[in-house]
């Protein structure tokens, strides 16, 4: 027999907010949504869906009774015994975190805080945020009584954020009573009990119900450390294969071969050694700062942060020197973009290398013609409006006539592109591609001139290129 769902409380309804409300509701449970965005609200309540993100349209369609919407927190908390905390941490100006909306987000709760509830932080937080939500609250003269605090930090990948919510590596609750651990504990039993893996509809995946996902229970600081220091590392593996890349290029290795002799170690690991652009999105560049910030706090110096940090940004001009390279000058010159969002399969553009190499190749002189299958409203709202930043409806628009085609994002759609057609329709067929979507030999068979990253530039036997190449640096002062 299965216990009675809870009711749930999710305050903020973004990628993770929205994600965690559907996937409790098709876990059984009842959610109460809080934004105080009332356009958000109002749209939710129609039946839209404010982010793209696979899967969730379906889920919240299928359980729209079981989900509820509302602006009002203490309506949302009032019947709920178990409050997430699903609002933005974004970095300041400083470079750490953000605290405020959660601040906001607690002291909105406190007025329901008359009978006993838990407080759940799932938005990621600096460590010790449990510590200072208590303080926030006994300041407000909540009843300790009345409530317990825990961390349940959230490891969902926007583009897959329904398949990882549901079939989980692991779900970390950081509690600080044993009330509150076994509350917890209730609330994702249809996961680790392997229960929801048999039910008909269920989504399927790695997880079943012979091998369901582990619940790790820690104290409440080291499950904050975890989400940080598991976003650094990985952080970390993309920055060292990008550092790799640029050896490997440098003395005419191929990064390909490489993560792929390095990854067939299972003590390395095959996943997060893709070469490119470097990381993106609205987490991995401000969770590895919010760490270092945390870690100097505490009187740790934490020097390897900075490295993954510095060689992060780094790629972005080793990406800009190759355009150079391959152009002479950007200036006056006619550039496919393909891919404005940091990565395939989200509209999310935020901290988007893709956006980074826009801003900088238009203030070089050149002018672009984008196309992303997801992200072009929100890209049209941070780029420039000008005759000179332009956007296709298909990537074949984007291409005709033009000088190169940049490769900004990994789309599943850039990787299947009619190469043929791509060749007859662009004015020079270089391309220059920011993600190794593609081999140098079928790039070349179909008469390109293909520059990737941390592999040899190719091209087809009747190019000449200017021999020998200036270094990318000296190219581009002597064109200032
Ligand atoms: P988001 O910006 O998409 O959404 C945050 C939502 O919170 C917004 O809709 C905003 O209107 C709302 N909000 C802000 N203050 C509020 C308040 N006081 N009351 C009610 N609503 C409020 O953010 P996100 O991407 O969902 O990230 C949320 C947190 O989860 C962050 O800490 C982030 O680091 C973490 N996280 C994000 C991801 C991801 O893939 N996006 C994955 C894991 C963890
Ligand atoms: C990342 C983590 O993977 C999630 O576990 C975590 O929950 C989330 O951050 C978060 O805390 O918000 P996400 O940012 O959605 O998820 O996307 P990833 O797939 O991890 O990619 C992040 C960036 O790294 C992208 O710009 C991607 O293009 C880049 N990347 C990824 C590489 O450059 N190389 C790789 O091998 C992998």
């Amino acid at each position: 027999m299965r216990e009675t769902p809870s009711a749930i409380c999710v305050i903020g309804c973004g990628y993770v907010g929205l994600v965690a409300a559907a996937c409790f509701a098709e876990m059984g449970h009842h959610v109460h949504c809080v934004d105080n965005d009332r356009a958000r609200i109002d749209l939710l309540r129609s039946g839209g869906i404010p982010i793209f993100e696979h899967g969730l349209p379906e889920l919240f369609s299928r359980h729209r009774n079981a989900i509820t919407f509302t602006v009002d927190t203490e309506e949302g908390a009032e019947a709920s015994d178990v409050v997430f905390i699903a609002v933005g941490t974004p970095q300041d100006r400083s470079g750490i975190a953000d605290m405020s909306y959660v601040e906001a987000a607690i002291s909105g709760l406190s007025r329901t805080l008359t009978k006993y509830k838990i407080i759940v932080v799932k938005s990621t937080v600096p460590v010790r945020t449990s510590a200072r939500i208590r303080r926030l609250l006994e300041r407000h003269r909540v009843d300790p009584a009345c409530f317990d605090i825990a961390s349940n930090p959230e490891f969902l990948r926007e583009g897959s954020a329904v398949m990882d919510f549901l079939h989980p590596d692991r779900i970390i609750v950081g509690a600080e009573s044993e009330r509150a651990a076994q509350i917890l504990a209730r609330v994702y039993d249809p996961l680790v009990s392997g229960w929801y893996y048999e039910q008909p509809g269920a989504l399927s995946g790695p997880r079943t119900a012979a091998c369901p996902p582990p619940l790790l229970q820690t104290s409440p600081e080291s499950a904050e450390i975890i989400k940080h220091a598991s976003n650094s590392f990985l952080a970390l593996k993309i920055s060292f294969i990008n550092a790799v890349s640029n050896l490997a290029e440098a003395v005419g290795a191929d990064i390909e071969e490489i993560a792929k002799g390095m990854g067939m170690d299972s003590r390395i690991g095959s996943r997060f050694l893709r070469a490119g652009l470097g990381y993106g999105g609205s987490c991995f560049p401000k969770d590895v700062a919010a760490f270092q910030e945390d870690s100097a706090q505490s009187g740790v110096a934490f020097r390897l942060l900075d490295d993954i940090r510095n060689i992060n940004e780094s790629q972005r001009t080793v990406f800009i020197n190759k355009v150079w390279e391959a152009l002479w000058t950007p200036r006056g010159k006619r550039l496919a973009v393909l891919g404005l969002a940091y990565k395939g399969g989200t509209d999310d553009i935020r901290e988007s290398p893709a956006i980074e190499v826009v801003h900088r190749l238009l203030s070089d002189g050149a002018s672009i013609m984008a196309y992303d299958p997801a992200a072009m409203g929100k890209a049209r709202v941070a780029l420039p409006v000008s005759d000179k930043m332009l956007y296709a409806d298909n990537l074949y628009e984007a291409a005709t006539g033009a000088d190169a085609a940049l490769i900004l994002t990994d789309w599943e759609e850039f990787k299947s592109i009619d190469l043929e057609r791509l060749a007859l329709i662009m004015r020079n067929p270089i391309v220059i591609d920011g993600r190794n979507l593609y081999s140098a030999a079928t790039m070349v068979a179909h008469g390109f001139t293909y520059i990737s990253m941390g592999r040899s530039d190719a091209s087809p036997p009747h190019f000449r290129k200017p021999s020998p190449a200036l270094p990318a640096r000296q190219v581009l002062s002597e064109t200032i």
